[in-house]
């Protein structure tokens, strides 16, 4: 290892940090709307203070997350404004709000996990879709960091799924919609249930409603461990099993396989590890499934192998570019 990727490491949590704050008080946007300015006059401009938030570019500019003029303004580097640009479908600030307001305080756990392991300490733990829908603005702020992470590499995972003789699909865990309505907008035969706890009933009826999708679009509120899943010539589960363990897993899609019509398909949408253990977003959002689920993520060997236990036979592996790629099974 160099020093260079030593110090990324070492003061990573200062850059993640820099990037919220600069998120969440409007800096990035000012500078990417109005242009390069200094600290001092976005600072004026946005009734914040001009030392602390040149202290927040400096490590920004560190990081070549933004870039610093010589005469001392700064300009948002262009090949990360897509990603920064709250109007951009492509923005991540909801999912980093979601890591530092959420994730960070719940990491703390895997010092007690190293000591007496995840089963003994999350004993008397609710469930985790219990803290996650505590209320009704946690869940609309769950809801929305799900659809700024799958919404534009559904897009993609849809063209990768072929569904263009599929009638009705089922959507497993679908949420707010994010996958139905890339699937629903790209095959104008198709029609989608969503299945989920619930909670979730009036985000999906909000999406049906502006979205203009009419009866095409349609919600079943149930749980899906104890609930059989309505029937399907195709059913999806976009990071759901990377939420359960392996039993877990085997159990749904073997439901998945019941609800499934012969000759059709099951869709698993999820991040993957290499084979070496890389890439960096999957090591480390395993480690966050590990604190906020009872899951983890897997290898395309190993989701193969969990939908050949359930029955799913001719398996390949579909990889879009994004973090989110598709392993396809399918029932005789
Ligand atoms: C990580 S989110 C994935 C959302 C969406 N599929 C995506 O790819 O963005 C997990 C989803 O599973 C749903 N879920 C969790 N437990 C469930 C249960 N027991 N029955 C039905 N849905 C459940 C949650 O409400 C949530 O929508």
């Amino acid at each position: 290892m160099n020093p260079g990727t030593l110090d990324s490491v070492v003061y990573g949590l200062f850059s993640t940090h820099a990037l919220h704050l600069a998120d969440r008080h409007g800096v990035l946007t000012h500078l990417i709307e109005g242009g390069p300015a200094s600290a001092a006059d976005t600072a004026a401009a946005l009734g914040i203070d001009a030392e602390t938030l040149e202290r927040l570019l400096l490590v920004l500019a560190a990081v070549s997350v933004v870039q610093r003029d010589p005469d001392g303004r700064y300009r948002v580097a262009e090949e990360t404004v897509p990603f920064l640009d709250s109007r951009d479908p492509r923005y991540i600030g909801g999912f980093v709000d979601h890591l530092v307001t959420n994730t960070t305080g719940q990491l703390r756990r895997l010092h007690d996990y190293l000591q007496h392991g995840k089963e003994s300490v999350d004993a008397g733990l609710p469930s985790p879709f219990e803290t996650i829908y505590r209320d009704e603005a946690a869940t609309g702020a769950f809801l929305e960091a799900m659809w700024q992470l799958s919404f534009e590499p559904s897009k993609e995972l849809a063209g990768l799924a072929e569904l263009a003789g599929v009638r009705r699909l089922v959507d497993v865990g679908g949420a707010s919609g994010a996958f139905a309505v890339a699937a629903l907008s790209r095959y104008p035969g198709l029609n989608v249930t969503v299945f989920d706890l619930p909670q979730v009933g009036p985000h999906l009826e909000r999406t049906r409603r502006t979205r203009g999708l009419g009866d095409r679009l349609r919600f079943t509120a149930g749980d899906f461990f104890r609930d059989p899943l309505p029937p399907a010539d195709c059913v999806s589960f976009g990071y759901i099993l990377s939420d359960w363990d392996d039993r877990f897993c085997l159990e749904l899609l073997r439901k998945a396989y019941q609800a499934c019509a012969n000759g059709g398909r099951v869709l698993v949408m999820e991040r993957l590890f290499d084979e070496d253990g890389g890439p960096l977003p999957t090591a480390a959002m395993n480690l966050s499934m590990h604190v906020e689920t009872r899951g983890r993520h897997r290898t395309a060997a190993e989701y193969t192998a969990l939908l050949e236990a359930a029955g799913f036979t001719g398996c390949v592996t579909r990889r879009s570019s994004w973090d989110k790629h598709l392993v396809i099974g399918g029932k005789p």
